[in-house]
C-alpha cells in the first residue's frame, strides 16, 4: 500500500501539490489522473524520496523510500524513460542493478523476458526506439518483484499494441496483489486501463472515485473529467498563479 498523509510541495510560490492525503490500495490498478501541471510527477517523485516534501509525509507499506532496506525489492518505479547509460545493453543494465540490490541474477532474464526484450538484451541501450527504451525501465522497475509499482505516463510514445501490452501487464500484476499506481493525464487511456481514480488538479485531491461512477453524472468520461478539473482552475489558492 501507498499512504499519502498531507503531501505538499511548494516551488516558490508555486504549490505544486497542496495537502494530498490518499491511500492506494493493493490489487487493484489506481489511475492517477490530472490535467498537465497538476502535480502528478511531484507526487512521485516525492514518494520515491527525490523530492522533499515541504509539509506531510509519503509511506511505502508504512515506511519512507528511504528508510527501506532493499528499495528496488519493495517498490517499482518508472519516472524518466531513457535514463540509461546508452552503451551499456539491455542485460548489462539489469545485471550490474541486480547485483548491487541484493536481487538474484536468476530476475534478468525472468525481467527481460516479461517486457518483451530477450532478442535485444545484447544491443546498447542507445540504439533501441522509444518504446524499447519505456520497455528497458519497466523491466528495471520489474527487476526486484516488488509489491508496489509507480509508473509516470507509461503510455507515452507507446505504439497501439505496446499500449495495449502495457495495460495487460499493469492488470496482470495488480491481480497478482501488488499496488500499482500508474498516472495520465487522459481519462480515456485510465478508463481502459484502472479500477480505481485519484483524480487531482492544481496539486488537490478532487476526488476518489472510480470510472463508473465517474461516468455517472455526465454524458462522457471527457465532461465528467473536464467538469472536476475547472473545479481546481475556478477556486485559485493562495499562491497558486
Ligand atoms: N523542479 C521544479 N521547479 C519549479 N517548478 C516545478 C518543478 N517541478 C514541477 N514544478 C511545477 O509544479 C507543478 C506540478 O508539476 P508536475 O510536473 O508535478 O505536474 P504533472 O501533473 O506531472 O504534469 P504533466 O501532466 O504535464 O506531466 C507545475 O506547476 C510545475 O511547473
Ligand atoms: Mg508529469
Amino acid at each position: 500500500m501507498i499512504e499519502l498523509r498531507e503531501l505538499t510541495k511548494r516551488y516558490g510560490d508555486r504549490v505544486a501539490v497542496d495537502g494530498l492525503s490518499v491511500r492506494v490500495q493493493p490489487g487493484v490498478v489506481t489511475g492517477f489522473l490530472g490535467p498537465n501541471g497538476s502535480g502528478k510527477s511531484t507526487t512521485m517523485r516525492m514518494i520515491l524520496g527525490l523530492d522533499a516534501p515541504d509539509r506531510g509525509e509519503a509511506l511505502i507499506g508504512g515506511v519512507r523510500y528511504r528508510d527501506l532496506n532493499w528499495p528496488l525489492k519493495a517498490v517499482g518505479a518508472l519516472l524518466d524513460a531513457g535514463a540509461f547509460h546508452p552503451g551499456r545493453s539491455a542485460r548489462a543494465h539489469l545485471t550490474a542493478l541486480a547485483a548491487s540490490n541484493d536481487i538474484p541474477g536468476s530476475r534478468v532474464e525472468q525481467a527481460l523476458r516479461l517486457v518483451g526484450l530477450s532478442d535485444a538484451a545484447t544491443r546498447r541501450a542507445g540504439t533501441y526506439s522509444l518504446g524499447m527504451r519505456q520497455r528497458l525501465g519497466v523491466a528495471v522497475a520489474l527487476l526486484g518483484d516488488p509489491g508496489v509499482l509507480l509508473l509516470d505516463e507509461p503510455v507515452n510514445g507507446l505504439d497501439p499494441e505496446g499500449i495495449r501490452w502495457i495495460r495487460d501487464l499493469l492488470r496482470g500484476l495488480a491481480a497478482e496483489g501488488r499496488t500499482v499506481f500508474v498516472s495520465s493525464h487522459l481519462i480515456a487511456e485510465m478508463a481502459l486501463t484502472a479500477d480505481r481514480l485519484v483524480v487531482i488538479g492544481r496539486g488537490r485531491l478532487l476526488a476518489e472515485t472510480t470510472v463508473a461512477e465517474l461516468a455517472a453524472d455526465d454524458d462522457s468520461l471527457e465532461d465528467a473529467f473536464l467538469r472536476l478539473t475547472s473545479q481546481a482552475t475556478d477556486h485559485r489558492g493562495v499562491g497558486a498563479s
